[in-house]
């Protein structure tokens, strides 16, 4: 395929009806703006000049353009005076010949496959004109294409132009074309504002080249979802179920298990390896890579998180990290930044980690806070343990060894470490290292003042039962915890 002359991508409108302070192709669908998906689209193309065409909010999409597109350059449309102006503005300075695609940055369902096809047939059809065309359910709003009595393209008539009998056709203009540069440079210097809305219509050059004679071809997409345009947030929400479904097709087709598609939403950038299991209610966004064997969810959201082979996620709220093989996480887990887990270790229910590295092998099963630790291999953190990693001003780091047994209701007093093999007694507040192999032991003794319910709580059902029980109220005075 001949590699593309110019792209124009259209993008200086307003987007009013968004109702939003961020630039309407500046929202995002599966993790990529709506211009971003636009311009990946074009890509296969390899357009020699691509030429985006900004307005309002020009500084926050001009530099996203560049950001994502360094190839392009971006071409500012003070007044919005329309389509046909737009183009005009991007066809200055360009002395390019050839063939130039212009659409609008507001449909981000368009496919490269689509646009490869419409433009091996504009070439094939040696057209001066090729309109690409669907058939909508609900044609309001678009463009209507007039064939002329051979069935060749006419001419476009916008919705506010058009009479009775032409807001009957069905088949509407997506807003994208393929042009000769030479045949639309001749055409759009002869547009005028003479319509319903005052502007330069793109679309008034279509009857323009008809009427001298040029070729038009008005091509019919088979997937009228690809054209469909955001202007308001019911049809981003329906751009993103369709991009959903599309996604999660891809996956499905390639051995991924998707138990619910419907409520499964994946970034367009996640990768999925086969005999992977999404369960219900799950969000896997970012760079996310999920391996082999894994299971994911129900309800969980990852967020740029590296799963493991055959490791499991459950009810959890992961990002920024790093998974091993076979380690279980949740239900209810929040690990964020920084957290790295060795194969086959394990962050149970309702623990939080960051910025830790958890060894292979070793487990925080329960409600428990990691934060700016190393953990070795092999090692077991209480339940309830705190990593006290601030002291209100810094953060500082805790380390703890290999086959390290962390009592329950720890308190690890950062900064300190616990040497290989050690342990640390149960509802310790551990504020000074342990070397490898001890035990830390920081808490009162316990003492039992013996009798003290019955001389204190007379009469109450415990002291009934614990007279029963055999205790008495005149217990010898020994208060350490033995009993006489
Ligand atoms: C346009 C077409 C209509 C087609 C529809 C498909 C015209 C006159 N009409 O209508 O036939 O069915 O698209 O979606 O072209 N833009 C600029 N500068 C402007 C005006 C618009 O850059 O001065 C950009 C917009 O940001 C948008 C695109 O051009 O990305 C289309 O403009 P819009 O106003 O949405 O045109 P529609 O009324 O949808
Ligand atoms: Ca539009």
């Amino acid at each position: 395929m001949n590699r593309l002359n110019v792209a124009i991508v259209l993008a200086a409108g307003e987007g009013t009806r968004m109702k939003s302070a961020t630039p309407k192709v500046l929202h995002t669908i599966a993790g990529k703006t709506i211009i971003n998906h636009v311009l990946e689209a074009i890509e296969p193309l390899s357009a020699e000049y691509l030429r985006v065409v900004v307005g309002a909010h020009r500084e926050a999409v001009e530099n996203h353009v560049h950001e994502i597109s360094p190839a392009a350059s971006t071409i500012f449309q003070a007044e919005r005076n329309g389509t046909g102006h737009a183009v005009q503005i991007a066809l200055e300075g360009l002395s390019a010949t050839g063939t130039v695609l212009i659409l609008a940055g507001d449909t981000p369902l368009i496919t490269s496959d689509t646009l490869v096809d419409f433009y091996a047939a504009h070439l094939e059809g040696q057209n001066d004109v090729s309109v690409l065309t669907a058939l909508l359910p609900d044609p309001f709003g678009y463009g209507r294409i007039l064939r002329d009595e051979s069935g060749a393209l006419a001419g476009i008539v916008e919705e506010r132009d058009a009479d009775e009998d032409e807001q009957l056709i069905e088949e509407v203009n997506t807003g994208i074309y393929l042009f000769d540069l030479d045949a639309l440079r001749n055409a759009i210097s002869q547009i005028t504002t003479d319509n319903s809305q005052g502007e330069l219509y793109l679309t008034d050059v279509i009857s323009l080249i008809h009427v001298s004679g040029g070729s038009t071809a008005a091509i019919l997409t088979t997937d009228y979802t690809e054209t469909l345009g955001i202007n308001d947030r019911g049809q981003l929400a329906e751009a993103w179920a369709i991009m959903r479904d599309r996604i999660n097709e891809f996956h499905m087709q390639s051995g991924v298990a998707i138990v619910d598609p419907t409520t499964t939403w994946i970034d367009a950038s996640v990768t999925i390896e086969a005999d992977a299991t999404i369960y219900p209610g799950t969000a896997l966004l970012g760079e996310t890579h999920i391996s082999t064997c894994a299971i994911i969810g129900p309800r969980s959201t990852l967020t740029d998180v590296r799963v493991g082979a055959g490791a499991s996620v459950i009810e959890s709220n992961c990002a920024g990290s790093d998974i091993g093989a076979g380690v279980k996480v949740g239900p209810y887990s929040f690990l964020r930044a920084g957290t790295v887990l060795g194969d086959n270790s394990k962050a149970g229910a309702f623990v939080e980690i960051k910025n830790s590295t958890v060894g292979e092998g070793s487990k925080v099963p329960h409600l428990s806070y990691v934060g700016d630790a190393t953990i070795g291999k092999g090692t077991n953190i209480g339940a309830a343990t705190i990593f006290v990693n601030y002291d209100g001003v810094t953060k500082n780091r805790i380390e703890i060894g290999d086959q390290v047994r962390i009592g329950s209701d720890t308190m690890l007093v950062a900064p300190i470490s616990v040497g290989d093999g050690a342990y640390t007694a149960a509802g310790s507040v551990i504020t000074e290292d342990v070397p490898a192999g001890s035990m830390g032991v920081a808490r009162a003794r316990q003492r039992n003042i013996l009798g003290w319910v019955l001389r204190k709580r007379s009469g109450t059902k415990s002291a009934e039962v614990a007279l029963r029980a055999g205790a008495s109220e005149s217990a010898p005075q020994k208060e350490n915890g033995e009993q006489a």
